[in-house]
Parts: C-alpha cells; sequence; structure tokens
C-alpha cells in the first residue's frame, strides 16, 4: 500500500474539529477508498488547551500556522482559519510555496486572492482544493471543474447563503417580520451577532465570484458585484409575490451579456413552481445552465460543521487518490494565466422583468400618471393592480406593477419620475424577477 497521505489542520473550530472527527471516525472507510491510510500528523489553532471534543491522537501541535505550512512533515496543508488576510493568507501561501497541497473552505481568501495563490499552485505542480468554499456540502466546484467539457455556461445562479434563505422561508410560512425573524434566527445559531456579512449579500457575492470564474473563465471580480441585501424585503412584498405567483429568494446570479458578464445579487422573484423556489431553510442551491445540458439545479446543506467537513474531506480523499507526477487540472478550471480579464455588464443595461411596489397617496389621477411614467420609458406591463395599502391607511393605497421584459435603466428612470412627481408616501420597492425552471 501507498504511503500514508499526512494531513495538517489549521484551525480547529466548527469546520476543523468536524474535519478532524471524521478523518478519524471514517479512517478505515478513507483507506478503502483512497488506496492508503489518511492520518491528521499536525494541527493548529490559538488556544492549545482548549478541549476541541475529538481525540487529536498524536498530532504535533503548531502555535503558529505559518510554521506548521512550512516546516510539519504534512502533504496537505487543510486551512479552516477563515479571513481573507492574516493567518489564513499567510499560511495558504507558505503551504503552496512550499509545494504542498492545499485544501481550503475559505471564500473570502479566494474570492479576494484566488487567482494569485492559483498560479503558485500550478507553478508548483499542486492542487488547491475548496469544494467547501460554496455552498458547503454541495459538490458544485467539482461539477463545474470536472464533469462540465464542452459546456458554455450561459448563466450560473443560486441560493448561497443559509441565513438569508432562512429568514425568507420564515417570513413567508409565519407571516413574521424582517426583524422578529433575524432575532429568531441569531437565537437559534443560525445568524452571527453582526449578520450585516449574511443579510446584506457579502457572503453570497464571494461564492457567486468563485462561480463566476468558474462558469466563464474569467479573473475573480468580488468588488464589482451588485449587491442589494434583503434587510428591505417587507411582509407586503412577501404576498403580493405569493399573490402574483413568485417567491422572493436571496439569489447571485452570473450571467453572460452581450454587454459582458452580469454578477449581482439582490432579492428576487422566482415563479413559485420552479425548482429553485422549493429550496426552504439553511439549504443551499446552484442551478448550472450550459448550452449542451440545459439547467441544473444541485440542492443540500449549505454550511454546518458535518456538511463542510463531507466537502473537505472529499478534497482531500482527491488527493490521496492522486499519484506523484500526476499532472493536476487547473484551480479555476483554466490556467490561472489564461483566465480572461473580467468584463463588467452595467447594472443599468440589465434586462428582465420587475416588480415594483408603490405606496402613494389616494387622490384622482395617481395611477394614470404612474402608467404614464410607464409608458413614456417603454415600459410594457403584464400587471398594474391599485388596493387598499391597510385599514388603517385610507389615505393611501398600494400599487403593485409587473413589467414584461425591460431594462434596469428604464424602471430606474421610470421610478424616479414618479417620485419627483410626488405622489408616494414611502420609498419605491422594486424586486427583479428571475427566470427558472
Ligand atoms: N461554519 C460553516 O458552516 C462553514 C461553511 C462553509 C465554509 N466555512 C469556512 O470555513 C472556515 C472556518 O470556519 P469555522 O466556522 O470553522 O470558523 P471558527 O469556528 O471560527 O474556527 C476558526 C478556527 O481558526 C482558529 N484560528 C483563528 N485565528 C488563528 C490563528 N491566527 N492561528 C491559528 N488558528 C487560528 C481558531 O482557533 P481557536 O479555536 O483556538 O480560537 C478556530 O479554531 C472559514 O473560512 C469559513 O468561511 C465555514
Amino acid at each position: 500500500m501507498a504511503e500514508a497521505l499526512r494531513v495538517g489542520i489549521a484551525g480547529l473550530g466548527t469546520v476543523g474539529a468536524s474535519v478532524a472527527r471524521v478523518l478519524r471516525d471514517k479512517a478505515a472507510e478513507l483507506t478503502r477508498q483512497c488506496g492508503r491510510d489518511v492520518v491528521v500528523s499536525a494541527v493548529s489553532a490559538r488556544d492549545a488547551k482548549r478541549d476541541r471534543g475529538v481525540d487529536l491522537g498524536a498530532a504535533k501541535w503548531f502555535d503558529d500556522p505559518v510554521k506548521m505550512a512550512q516546516t510539519a512533515d504534512i502533504d496537505v496543508f487543510v486551512e479552516l482559519i477563515g479571513g481573507d488576510e492574516g493567518a489564513a493568507r499567510a499560511s495558504v501561501k507558505a503551504a503552496l510555496e512550499a509545494g504542498r497541497h492545499v485544501v481550503t473552505a475559505n471564500k473570502a481568501l479566494l474570492a479576494k486572492h484566488g487567482v494569485a495563490l492559483a498560479e503558485i499552485a500550478e507553478k508548483k505542480g499542486v492542487l488547491l482544493n475548496y469544494e467547501a468554499a460554496v455552498a458547503g456540502g454541495i459538490p458544485v466546484i467539482k461539477t463545474m471543474r470536472e464533469a462540465m467539457a464542452g459546456n458554455s455556461v450561459t448563466r450560473v445562479f443560486g441560493i448561497l447563503n443559509g441565513t438569508c434563505n432562512y429568514i425568507l422561508t420564515r417570513m413567508e410560512a409565519e407571516g413574521i417580520s424582517f426583524d422578529a425573524c433575524l432575532k429568531d434566527a441569531q437565537r437559534l445559531g443560525y445568524a452571527e451577532a453582526d449578520p450585516t456579512f449574511d443579510i446584506e449579500g457579502h457572503d453570497t457575492a464571494h461564492k457567486l465570484s468563485i462561480l463566476t470564474s468558474l462558469a466563464f473563465g474569467t479573473k475573480i471580480a468580488a468588488n464589482d458585484i451588485y449587491m442589494e441585501g434583503i434587510s428591505n424585503i417587507s411582509q407586503a412584498d412577501i404576498r403580493a409575490a405569493g399573490d402574483l405567483g413568485y417567491r422572493i429568494k436571496l439569489l447571485g446570479v452570473a450571467q453572460r451579456t452581450d454587454s459582458g458578464i452580469e454578477q449581482r445579487v439582490h432579492p428576487t422573484m422566482v415563479p413559485t413552481a420552479s425548482v429553485i423556489a422549493q429550496v426552504h431553510g439553511v439549504t443551499n442551491a446552484v442551478a448550472i445552465e450550459t448550452d449542451i445540458l440545459g439547467e441544473l439545479l444541485l440542492s443540500g446543506p449549505g454550511a454546518g460543521g458535518n456538511a463542510t467537513a463531507s466537502a473537505v474531506v472529499g478534497d482531500i480523499a482527491d488527493i490521496a487518490k492522486s499519484r506523484p507526477g500526476f499532472q493536476h487540472g487547473p484551480v479555476f478550471g483554466l490556467p490561472a494565466k489564461e483566465l480572461r480579464p473580467y468584463k463588467k455588464a452595467q447594472m443599468r443595461s440589465h434586462a428582465g422583468g420587475y416588480f415594483i411596489r408603490l405606496t402613494v397617496h389616494d387622490r384622482i389621477g395617481v395611477f394614470a400618471a404612474i402608467a404614464k411614467r410607464m409608458a413614456d420609458n417603454d415600459i410594457s406591463l403584464e400587471s398594474i393592480v391599485q388596493h387598499a395599502a391597510g385599514p388603517e391607511t385610507d389615505a393611501q393605497k398600494t400599487v403593485i406593477l409587473v413589467t414584461h421584459e425591460t431594462t434596469e435603466a428604464a424602471v430606474r428612470k421610470a421610478v424616479d419620475g414618479i417620485t419627483k412627481d410626488g405622489h408616494l408616501t414611502d420609498k419605491p420597492q422594486v424586486i427583479r424577477i428571475e427566470r427558472a425552471g
């Protein structure tokens, strides 16, 4: 039997401790599947005394993950520290430069430095595997890197943040407010004490930037992503969506268009009958649309110690199965040097349907003025409905418009015009509608 694969784990938190546990509990199975033993021979975290709830055996302890990356007797460095700079970046770079394979779950690091790190990995002839960085336990990286040869991707989109999907699911099912839902999610451990990163879309954007690079062979461009979070989604939106046959999801969408590549993260209305609309709670889903395959949807657990560990262990097993001298495939599907510069499509040119909810003064002529602003901007309406905003607000009405395909620029101009006309009593709400099978 080949020599054991020696693994060093940096970071022994939620994911790191789970990975150590799975490698120990499933040792015999992994040996059978990989044709060699997989052993944890070094570990690093901040607090050497903390009980991690897992037997780390004879693994050597390192206070400094960079030192572990450079000097430990390991073949694979597993980075589960987190963060786009500091110890995570320094240790991954050190491990690759020392010619060691790296496995990471760190989307923030890859979104910012993925291409530079891929260049080092490819130069050194080692693997940089990151299945757990996007959609946790769902094998989407492997699918896009290995199973779609010959396909040209036209669009990739998904529910990539479990916290947001949990909140939107409960808002719809129980009729409760965003704030109440968020508090509950924090109490149950589904949302961080500071939830900004999740609910404002940053986490989704990091993951989307990696999928975009894999889908279109472009350099990662996380800073170019248009981003809107879910904090201004109200019960009025959820109810109106339901009445119109839609459900609201926070989607990350990357799409090839005539003017470049669109990367956007925002609340989105998807048809209630679509498959992605059935993805509830903390579950994630990724849809990949290609010229040959059509639309593929992968869904499953996007976070949590065990689900994430499953993806990390899968990456480690791939390294255990590879043999010395074997040429590894490029990190982002194409060699890092061949990734094209990212050409950004302006959000103003985005084409699609729109849901617009307006709260207006209840007076004669308002409805006609709104319809005129739409017509003046060449926006064709699928529907326009007016009803009372609520029993306590006799003086105002709600107008809900659904447009046929139009552009973001036209919608913004029309809504600006309506706002300037002085008919609105509240901020207008605009939610994009996404085509989904
Ligand atoms: N949690 C999930 O469900 C999930 C899902 C997908 C991807 N991820 C990604 O997985 C990574 C780890 O997440 P996590 O939830 O496991 O984080 P976590 O629970 O906060 O664990 C982080 C670990 O890193 C260690 N650490 C921090 N700074 C260090 C340093 N300077 N030197 C050495 N060790 C250091 C900590 O040590 P101490 O324990 O001693 O403080 C801790 O063990 C992140 O990149 C995250 O984005 C997580």
